[in-house]
Order: C-alpha cells, then sequence, then structure tokens
C-alpha cells in the first residue's frame, strides 16, 4: 500500500490531476470535479479525500456538512484545511472495514480515484464501499465517484496508460490489475436502484442513486 505522507500530498495534485488524468488516463479532472457540482449534497461524504482538492474545486455551498473518511491522517489535515467555510468531521479509518458514519445520515459519497489504490483482485473483491456507501445514504442519496481501470467494453487504454499502470502495479501504488467496468457497473446495481456508469479514458465514473 502506497504511503500519503503530507509530503507526497504536497506533489498529489501536480502529478495526478494536471499530468496522470488528462495525459495519461486521458480523462481531465473537470469531469470528475462536474460530478461533485452536480451530485455532492448538503451531508457530503468525500471517502478517500486526497487534498481536499476537488471538494474545493467543486465550490459546495457554505455551511455544507463535509465528512472525510480516511485511513491517512494527511489527507485528512489537508482536506480540512482546504474547507474553510465547511462544517467538517473526519474519521480516520479503513474503507474496507465497517464505516463509523450512522446509517441513512448522508446525502452523497464520493470515491474518486479510490479503488484502483484499493488492494484485491477485481471490483468484486473490494466492493465493501458500495454496501457502506448504500448503507450510509439516505433514500435518494447519490453514490459518485471515477476509478482507472485496465478493462471494459467501452474503455481505451492507450499504450502510455498500459505503461504507466503496470509500473504502478508493480510498485503497489495502483492495485487495479483486475479492475473491470463492466464489472463495477454490476457491482453498483446490486445495492442501487438506479446505475449510470461511463467511461473517459481509461477512467470509468459512475452515479449511482438510492
Ligand atoms: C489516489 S488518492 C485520491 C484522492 C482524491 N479523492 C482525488 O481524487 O484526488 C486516494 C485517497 O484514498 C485514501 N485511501 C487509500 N486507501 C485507503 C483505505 N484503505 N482506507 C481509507 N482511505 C484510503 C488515501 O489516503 C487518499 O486520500
Amino acid at each position: 500500500m502506497y504511503a500519503y505522507t503530507a509530503s507526497f500530498m504536497n506533489k498529489y495534485d501536480l502529478l495526478v490531476h494536471a499530468v496522470n488524468c488528462p495525459l495519461f488516463w486521458r480523462c481531465p479532472t473537470r469531469h470528475i470535479v462536474d460530478l461533485y457540482r452536480r451530485h455532492a449534497g448538503g451531508r457530503h461524504l468525500d471517502v478517500g479525500p486526497g487534498t481536499g482538492s476537488l471538494l474545493r474545486r467543486s465550490a459546495l455551498p457554505t455551511g455544507t456538512a463535509v465528512h472525510l473518511l480516511d485511513r491517512h491522517e494527511a489527507p485528512l489535515d489537508m482536506a480540512r484545511k482546504a474547507l474553510p467555510g465547511h462544517r467538517v468531521r473526519t474519521y480516520r479509518q479503513d474503507v474496507l472495514k465497517p464505516w463509523e458514519v450512522d446509517e441513512a445520515s448522508m446525502e452523497s459519497v464520493a470515491m474518486s480515484l479510490v479503488f484502483h489504490t484499493l488492494p484485491g483482485q477485481g471490483i468484486p473483491a473490494k466492493s465493501h464501499p458500495v454496501r457502506e456507501a448504500a448503507r450510509v445514504l439516505s433514500p435518494g442519496g447519490r453514490f459518485f465517484g471515477a476509478t482507472v481501470v485496465g478493462r471494459g467494453q467501452a474503455v481505451r487504454v492507450p499504450a502510455q496508460a498500459r505503461w504507466l499502470m503496470d509500473v504502478y502495479n508493480r510498485r503497489g501504488i495502483f492495485a487495479n490489475a483486475g479492475d473491470d467496468a463492466d464489472d463495477l457497473d454490476a457491482v453498483l446495481r446490486t445495492s442501487f436502484s438506479t446505475v449510470r456508469t461511463w467511461s473517459r479514458g481509461c477512467v470509468v465514473l459512475w452515479v449511482a442513486w438510492k
């Protein structure tokens, strides 16, 4: 598992959002920010918030209650500081363990660029967050996000992306060798009544309604 330390997080936005997403994964970050703008609600849980830059760029209304769940202290600290106008609560825990978040308490849950870092051979093996998102959402709530995949009917993986993905998998930065966009769609449908998934380059994006 990769160490999300303060010094790594300082370089994270430049590396991931200015280089990897647009140039390698072929999904400029604005497409993920757009998900936040359309679907984040007044009580929002962000799973694996990183630096908080996506939340900041999504310009949530002042006063939105933002809950942050992450196993590392540095991202929780950075994301909290990135959201000065909001009520922020943090949960320091592993996303693959039961979440300490109350049932039916959230209007939206986002999980951006986290699945591909989680251990497990394929999306069905790491589907616990999907069930937890469904549990903590209130009726009508939305679960949305994005993840880098190497396979799927509509997924296009350019040669440079395949190369970088292989390097990241060998170094333990990614664990997405078995992740398939169509499996993600199927897993979401087991917990949510309405599901939409689509691909941009080798990123699959989704919105699922409870
Ligand atoms: C690649 S970053 C994504 C950051 C942000 N969501 C974005 O899209 O830029 C992955 C985030 O997930 C967190 N994370 C990774 N594995 C986790 C786990 N098992 N449980 C909880 N958080 C985890 C990391 O600390 C980091 O904040």
